[in-house]
């Protein structure tokens, strides 16, 4: 029986279930705290012709995503989220009884996408809050198909230190396909793992990437992929037509160009990191040390207690359990203010937790 996705509470069903107008914060499905670039927002709105279908080829935006880090058009899949190409990366390479690896915890589609094939999960847990490299290479069988790596990983944020990378990349076999799912790249500092540059010279490399975290595109659903043209070109075949909207590539391509919302946002991370790790080290709260836009809190409570006392004080996170990372929240960075609110609720919590 396959598990459904379980995805974080909305706004709306805090309301419903709590009633009341006050203020509800939402720090719990990683978005863009400072909304979406304007640009964006501007190039959606302006698409008029609704009637058409859109442009499936969309060569000429291909072309810019992947001259960014040195590639072709050929080296790109755009999908209706990254979430699409996960779940087409799964469709295209993995048959029933084949095997696919990935981290626990870490993002739950992996594991989803791999159950809708009948193929296994080889489940690798984290060694120290980290993706563990080593012990992932070890369970690489003759039946392994897929390999997932989230870099930084969801839900804990840490990263992997790019020496181990290397040599990973270099000692996995060449018949597997390595997936390596960057949604949160854009948030880690630039000496972090940055797994386009093996789109050349590995084949059978995927890497993720996604408009809906730093370019604050989540609704309109825009993900991209770059691998060698051949592993594109059987993606593509798989792919269903029209994946993307009309409307979405309007934004994506408007916000591909927009560097200062883009710098404002690392910029607005980087001040909530500061604001919140030592406001959260004076609580005796620790978390993994974290590259993306979020961060796994540990909480002396069980998880779900935690998440339930933060929903009734109007802030949503998600529960560790969840992500299968029990008695951990995840939490996104807010904005400053969100962050205090978030930081207060804490304080107010605290001490009960640990009574
Ligand atoms: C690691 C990771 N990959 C992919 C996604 C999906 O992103 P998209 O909105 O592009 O489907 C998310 C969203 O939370 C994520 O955390």
């Amino acid at each position: 029986m396959l598990d459904a996705y379980q995805r974080a509470t909305s706004i709306e069903e805090v309301r419903l279930r709590y009633g009341g107008s006050g203020r509800i914060i939402k720090l719990a499905s990683n978005e863009n705290p400072l909304g979406t670039s304007p640009k964006a927002l501007a190039a959606a709105r302006a698409v008029e012709s609704l009637h058409l279908y859109g442009d499936d080829a969309c060569l000429g935006l291909k072309e810019r995503f992947a001259t960014r880090c040195g590639l072709a058009a050929e080296n790109v899949v755009f999908g209706h989220g990254s979430n699409e190409i996960v779940k087409l990366v799964a469709e295209t390479f993995l048959h029933a009884g084949d095997e696919a690896v990935v981290a626990v915890p870490s993002f739950a589609l992996y594991r989803l996408a791999i159950a809708v094939r009948d193929a296994r999960a080889v489940e690798i847990p984290l060694s120290d809050g980290v993706t563990d490299l080593e012990a992932m290479l070890e369970a690489v069988s003759p039946r392994t198909k897929l390999v997932f790596v989230c870099e930084p990983n969801n839900p804990t944020g840490t990263a992997v230190d790019p020496l181990a990378w290397s040599a990973f990349v270099e000692r996995l076999p060449a018949d597997v396909v390595l997936v390596v799912d960057q949604a949160y790249r854009e948030y880690a500092p630039p000496e972090s793992v940055d797994a386009t540059v093996h789109v050349g010279s590995r084949p059978r490399t995927l890497v993720l990437r996604t408009m809906s975290k730093i370019y604050g595109l989540a609704a309109v659903r825009f993900g991209y992929g770059f691998a060698d043209p051949e592993t594109i070109a059987v993606m593509e075949r798989v792919r269903l037509p029209f994946n993307v909207s009309a409307p979405a590539l309007a934004a994506a391509a408007a916000a591909l160009d927009d560097d200062d919302f883009v710098r404002r946002s690392i910029e607005n991370n980087a001040a909530g990191k500061a604001q919140l790790f030592p406001a959260l080290a004076a609580l005796a709260l620790d978390s993994y040390p974290t590259q993306a836009n979020f961060y796994a809190l540990a909480v002396p409570t069980s998880a779900t207690r935690a998440y339930e006392d933060l929903l009734r004080e109007g802030i949503i996170v998600r529960s560790g359990d969840a992500l299968r990372m029990p008695e951990r929240l995840r939490i996104t960075i807010g904005t400053n203010d969100e962050n205090a609110l978030l930081l207060c609720a804490l304080e107010r919590l605290v001490d009960a937790w640990r009574a």
